[in-house]
């Protein structure tokens, strides 16, 4: 096995492993809890499924690589520019998971030196596992997938998210799918799990998905996904993704000058 895919092997099973304890909990219950942080919102939630998961991927990422750096959204905290670095979500998509809607999934990127180098975005409950390593393009279990064909955005589905805000971000975000509308797109989705938006347009079923705010374990994995399958992720400025808090703008490529034509205008 070459390097990479002993890389993606570690990534897929860690994937399995948070998965299996988040469908645990999901069936015995769970209770959902506020973070606990400054200023943190009643409607940001957090469970001992999500640290749980956290834990049960760290250990399996620990033992086949004990000098390697992990940040996670939970309890790791390596900073972003580590070489070595695995960029993990163990539970994306908390509010559908506490609401027991089957739309949440497990992200895990091994990024080095900046550059991301093997990603997989688990969805449990629909037991989906897409797959990319860098210059080797994107799966679904084992399937190769591909970004959609359509130029035009009156010929697309559009994916959304908005972050734990209901202030100007939230304004914005409505403002820009009234833009989107304009066009006469197919349709608006938003459907509560970023990691698995990015893998909803490298698949092509979204021509395109936007958010003024996520953090990078959000993307780190759906952005290599979707850039192996053809597609393109920016800013939803259009500039290069930073590994950190940022907005994004995903696109099967063919799409990204006319949404990006629609983000600038709204960008908070
Ligand atoms: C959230 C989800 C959601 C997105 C938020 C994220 P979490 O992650 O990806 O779709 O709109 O911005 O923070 O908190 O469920 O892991
Ligand atoms: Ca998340
Ligand atoms: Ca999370
Ligand atoms: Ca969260």
């Amino acid at each position: 096995m070459n390097q990479s895919t002993e890389l993606l092997l570690a990534a897929t099973t860690a994937a399995q492993r948070g998965g299996d304890i988040l469908m645990r909990y999901l069936r015995d219950g769970v209770e959902m809890r506020a973070k606990s942080h400054e200023g943190a919102k009643t409607y940001d939630l957090v469970s001992d499924a999500d640290i749980e998961s956290e834990n049960a991927i760290a250990k399996h990422l620990h033992s086949k690589y004990p000098t390697h750096h992990l940040l996670g959204e939970e309890n790791l905290h390596a900073e972003a520019d580590s070489d070595n670095l695995w960029i993990i979500d163990p539970l994306d998509g908390t509010n559908n998971f506490a609401h027991g809607v089957l739309h949440f999934g497990v992200s895990i990127a091994y990024y080095c030196k900046g550059t991301p180098i093997v990603a997989a975005v688990f969805n449990p409950a629909r037991d989906e596992m897409y797959t990319a390593i860098a210059g080797g393009g994107a799966f679904l279990n084992g399937r190769a997938i591909e970004v959609s064909r359509d130029g035009k955005l009156s010929q697309s589905l559009i994916g959304c998210g908005f972050y734990y805000d209901r202030g100007e971000m939230m304004k914005k975000t409505l403002a820009a799918i009234e833009s989107f509308f304009a066009e006469d797109i197919h349709g608006i989705r938003r459907f509560g799990t970023a990691s698995l938006d990015l893998c909803q347009v490298a698949s092509g079923q979204f021509g395109g998905f936007f958010e003024y705010q996520l953090s990078p374990w959000d993307f780190a994995a759906g952005a290599l996904i979707l850039t192996e399958a053809g597609g393109k992720i920016t800013t939803a400025r259009g500039d290069e993704l930073p590994i950190e808090k940022t907005s994004v703008l995903a696109s099967n490529g063919l799409l990204h000058d006319a949404m990006l034509t629609i983000t600038k205008a709204h960008h908070p």
